[in-house]
């Protein structure tokens, strides 16, 4: 994987220089990412690929799908599916690649149902049965987490997004999206997340934020993140 290159160039210097001049000022500096570097992202879900592309697109780096399907154990933990979901496809795919795991936490009457138990529900009863399960129930807020797993050929290393909080809406609404987007409100708004486009979605969803942190930490490491042991 070529390597993400940082540089210093002054605050009023277009982004898009491939290299600053010689005359560049230490005291004027900020990063900026070049658009050089190819990751590695492993999904079978076309959704997830697009939204994960798009953010990656606005940075300049660009995204290899690896459409893949791959067993995911049954745990009590986000974090725990994503590593070893992570562990078990570096056997087959090697160094620089990253996974994603998602659950949607249901406050109220169901007390963080389905959570980690997401991919399993939405198979199962889907968006029909979840509104069933809150009929006359207490709602309560809900929530989604994404936890990124990245393998760089030493470590599984994991990102935990931030958390894209809101409600569940009375029925499903909109056409864009999957999985839990018809029925899920962001606080703040009024649409779903199947009303909102990508770009919108993006803006605030719980698989952009840790999306940017895992960015961060590549940028970091000068693009490789190549992890040390026990750091
Ligand atoms: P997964 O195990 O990460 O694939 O996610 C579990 C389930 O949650 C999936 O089957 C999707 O239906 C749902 N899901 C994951 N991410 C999202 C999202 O961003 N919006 C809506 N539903 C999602």
């Amino acid at each position: 994987m070529p390597a993400l290159t940082v540089c210093a160039v002054p605050p009023s210097m277009p982004s898009t220089l491939i290299s600053p001049p010689k005359h560049v000022n230490h005291i004027f500096i900020r990063f900026i990412i070049l658009p050089a570097m190819r990751i590695r992202f492993v999904t079978s879900n076309q959704w997830k690929f697009n939204e994960i592309s798009e953010a990656c697109r606005r940075k300049g780096i660009e995204v290899e799908w690896v459409r893949m399907k791959y067993e995911e154990i049954q745990a009590d933990d986000t974090e725990e599916i994503a590593r070893t979901s992570c562990e078990r496809v570096s056997a087959q795919l090697g160094s620089g690649f990253f996974l994603e795991d998602t659950g949607l936490y249901v406050g109220g009457a169901l007390g963080g149902f389905p959570g980690p138990y997401s991919s399993y529900v939405s198979k199962t009863i889907g968006n029909a049965g979840l509104l069933k399960l809150l009929e006359g129930k207490e709602r309560g807020g809900a929530y989604f987490l994404t936890v990124i797993a990245y393998f760089d050929g030493t470590v599984v290393r994991t990102f935990r997004g931030g958390i894209l909080e809101g409600t569940i809406a009375d029925a499903p609404r909109g056409s864009n999206g999957f999985g839990f987007d018809p029925v899920f409100i962001p606080s703040g708004h009024s649409r779903t997340l199947a009303e909102m486009s990508t770009s919108e979605k993006n803006m605030i969803s719980h698989r952009s934020s840790a999306l940017s942190r895992f960015l961060e930490y590549l940028a970091g490491r000068g693009g490789n993140g190549k992890a040390v042991h026990g750091q």
